[in-house]
This record gives C-alpha cells, sequence and structure tokens, in this order.
C-alpha cells in the first residue's frame, strides 16, 4: 500500500503515532483532529532533501493555508521552513510563531487597502497578483524587493476549484503583460525582483509542472531582456499531492525534483537568467497525512436501500468531501478487526451533502464507535466553519505516544462572541 499513515491497528484499536485514538478521543472529546509531529519533521526533511540535493540554493515555504495552527508553524520553523502567506490572519500568524517578516512571502490575490498597509507595516515579502496590486503598494512604498505572479497559462488539480492557472483561472499576470509590471517596479526604484507561479493543487505528475515552468521561464527570460532584470528567485509554487485512497502512488520525489531542477537549469542557462535561488510552496505535501480527524457514530440506521452510519463531524469540520467530492479513507478507530459492511458515513449537518461517504466498505460499527478520517491535517481544520451553530473542534498534537492540546474545543458561548 502506497499509504504513508503514521498509524498502527493494536488488537483492533487505532493507535496514532503510538496515542490510542480511543483515549485521545475520550479525553479531549470529538469531533478532533489529532497530527502526528513526527510525521509532520519527516516529510519536511524529505522534500527539503530531495530538493536541496539538485540545486545549490533552495527553499522551501510552507503553504500555511493548509493548517495554520501555531504549534504546526513552530515545528516546520525548527525545520527551516518559511512561510507562503495569502491573507494578513495567516502573515499574524506566521509572525506570532517566530517567523521573521523577511521568511515571509505573501501571494494576495483582491487584496483590499487596509490588508496592504497590514503586510506593508509588518514588513513581509510582496508577491503581486496584479499590475493594480503593484500600483497600490508603489502609492504607499518602494519595497526593496517585488515578486511577480505570473499566470504560466498551465494549470492543473485535483479538481476545477483548485486549479489556479490558464485562461479560466483569476491569479497572476498574464504574460505579455509581465514585463510592463516589472519594468514600472524597477522605474520605481525597487532593486531586486522574483517570479512566481502556482499551477493548481493536489497533483502528483512532474509533467504539468515542466510544462508550466517552461513558460514561466520563458517570461523571465523576456522581462529580462526588456528590462533588464534579475531574479534573486524562482518561486515553483506549491500542489504537490498525496496519496488519498489506499493504492494510489506516493510522488517519487527524487525522481520529481530531479526532472523538474534539470529542466529548469538548462531553460536558466539558455536563457542568461544567472542562478536565482529556487522555491517551492508545498502546503498539503507536508501535513495532509499527519493528520485524522476523530469521529463518534452517534447513530446507525438503514432505509429499504441504504445503511447509514451517522457521526458528529459534518462538512462544517472537513468541507473537502462536500467541496470538491474528496475522497478520506475512513477507519473504525475502535474496531479495526471486525466483518466489512457497506454503508454511507453523513454528518450532523442539516444537509444532504453532508456526507463524508457513499457505499462506502467499512467494519461493522455500532452506536458509540469511533472513526478516524484520514488525510486530514491539510485543509481541515484551516476550512473548518461553524455552520449550523456548532462550535470548531478542538485540535491535538501527538507524538511518541504523547498527546497535547494544542487549540481547545470552542465552546457554545464563543459562538456568541462579538455581537450584541
Ligand atoms: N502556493 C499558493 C500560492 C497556493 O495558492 C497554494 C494553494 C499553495 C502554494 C499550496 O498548495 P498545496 O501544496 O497545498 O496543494 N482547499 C483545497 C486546496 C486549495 C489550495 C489553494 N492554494 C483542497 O482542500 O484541496
Amino acid at each position: 500500500m502506497a499509504l504513508n499513515w503514521p498509524y498502527e491497528n493494536r488488537g483492533g484499536y487505532l493507535y496514532v503515532d503510538g496515542v490510542s485514538a480511543l483515549d485521545a478521543a475520550r479525553r479531549f472529546g470529538t469531533p478532533l483532529y489529532l497530527y502526528s509531529e513526527n510525521m509532520i519533521r519527516r516529510q519536511y526533511r524529505r522534500i527539503s532533501e530531495a530538493f536541496s540535493k539538485q540545486y545549490p540554493k533552495t527553499r522551501i515555504l510552507y503553504a500555511a493555508k493548509a493548517n495554520t495552527n501555531l504549534s504546526i508553524l513552530r515545528a516546520l520553523r525548527e525545520e527551516g521552513a518559511e512561510i507562503d502567506a495569502v491573507s494578513p490572519g495567516e502573515v499574524h500568524a506566521a509572525l506570532h510563531a517566530g517567523y521573521r517578516p523577511g521568511q515571509i512571502l505573501f501571494t494576495g490575490t483582491s487584496v483590499g487597502l487596509d490588508e496592504l498597509l497590514y503586510l506593508l507595516d509588518a514588513g513581509v515579502r510582496m508577491n503581486v497578483d496584479s499590475e493594480s496590486q503593484l500600483d497600490s503598494l508603489l502609492e504607499q512604498e518602494v519595497p526593496e524587493m517585488v515578486s511577480v505572479r505570473v499566470n504560466p497559462e498551465v494549470g492543473a488539480g485535483h479538481h476545477e476549484h483548485v486549479i489556479t492557472a490558464g485562461y479560466e483561472a483569476k491569479f497572476g499576470v498574464w504574460d505579455e503583460d509581465a514585463i510592463g509590471v516589472y519594468a514600472k517596479a524597477k522605474r520605481a526604484g525597487v532593486k531586486r525582483f522574483g517570479v512566481q507561479m502556482h499551477i493548481g493543487s493536489g497533483n502528483l505528475d512532474v509533467g504539468n509542472y515542466l510544462l508550466a515552468a517552461k513558460r514561466l521561464l520563458e517570461v523571465a527570460g523576456h522581462v529580462r531582456r526588456e528590462t533588464g532584470v534579475e531574479f534573486d528567485f524562482v518561486d515553483l509554487g506549491g500542489g504537490l499531492g498525496v496519496p488519498y485512497k489506499p493504492g494510489e502512488r506516493q510522488v517519487d520525489l527524487d525522481a520529481f525534483f530531479g526532472e523538474l531542477v534539470s529542466f529548469i537549469k538548462g531553460e536558466l542557462e539558455r536563457r542568461d537568467l544567472g542562478e536565482p535561488e529556487l522555491w517551492f510552496e508545498p502546503g498539503r505535501f507536508l501535513v495532509a497525512e499527519a493528520g485524522v480527524l476523530l469521529t463518534r457514530v452517534t447513530t446507525v440506521k438503514r432505509n429499504p436501500k441504504r445503511k447509514f452510519v451517522g457521526v458528529d463531524a459534518g462538512f462544517n469540520t472537513l468541507v473537502r468531501p462536500a467541496m470538491y467530492g474528496s475522497y478520506h479513507h475512513i477507519l473504525a478507530a475502535s474496531a479495526m478487526d471486525e466483518p466489512e459492511e457497506v454503508v454511507d458515513v453523513y454528518g450532523p449537518l442539516c444537509e444532504s451533502g453532508d456526507l463524508f461517504a457513499r457505499d462506502r466498505r467499512l467494519p461493522q460499527v455500532s452506536e458509540g464507535a469511533l472513526l478516524a478520517i484520514m488525510n486530514a491535517g491539510a485543509y481541515g481544520f484551516s476550512m473548518a466553519s461553524r455552520y449550523n451553530s456548532r462550535p470548531l473542534p478542538a485540535e491535538v498534537m501527538v507524538g511518541d505516544g504523547e498527546a497535547r492540546l494544542i487549540r481547545g474545543r470552542e465552546t457554545l458561548g464563543d459562538l456568541l462572541g462579538g455581537q450584541c
């Protein structure tokens, strides 16, 4: 099996990095996000080694949108990560977790003036998404460094909502406009430059990265020729996928970066782009598989055609199945060795789309059993909501048999906060 999860089946019970899922659920309640710190650190080391092996100057920027829990941000900072942030809130969290402003690259689209003022005040690096964003920036101040997000025309992702390049995507500066944007920044007195792309999310193949990188470096080459701008860095964005289903393969990191970086080196040389740093912005890859969502079975019922297992997590807790039709593997954390049956797993929200799995083979469970929804570390808590007036769940970090609460569960009182 290609899956990479930090779990064990001990006598029919799920353990995550040495911690009993059942004990954690009893101690902290459900629904509950559990993360393996060891696995997050391991993923960082794997990707950073595979990338840096291929090129002398690389950086990994963690795409904080995948999970902004401070303990995760801190663990990745200790490993050497920097940050890709897309909102003042993410910048605020990263600063709080100890990142220096110069380690944070802000890549926002449709950025308001109040947000821009916050970002400039914080002193983070800016990656602009449009000429008008550059104009607003230059009206406030002339930063030492500006990077431009270029739309490399080639997009790819696990669902149309997460494809972020190409004609249909709202992101980035189009190639023929890039020269004008860099020229304007240079005229205004900007001294140092970067170029960035992000093609989309959940990609297991290097092919689309190669096509997009080709376009990106073509654009960078034109900019270099026409404006004399030199690039300090080329940021390839994130988007590396992980297996979600048993049988799905993992990306071979050495092959992926070997092919991508050797192609980029050739293009840099051919286009006289010097030897800029190469940056990569993984989100999902670092945290998805390290996270498990524990949820308690509240109801088992049938109609003439289907059997339903009702749980206490819903799309308020993990929206990916409802939003993208994403598959998340489910384990019966308290009944792993029971015989299997076919069921639908649904949540407590008043919508039929509040469904984690349709026709899923799962060990037989009864009310009170515990389920574990896998690969919940990325875009799980970070996309959770209070829909149906349900408080946000708690988060727990596990490691080497120990569990610690890293975000307390919201209370009903929290739902009323800020209202009069
Ligand atoms: N860099 C930029 C500029 C991004 O917009 C993103 C993701 C990343 C890096 C990291 O992508 P990753 O390595 O995590 O694929 N909510 C969706 C994913 C949306 C990703 C948006 N941008 C999901 O649950 O699949």
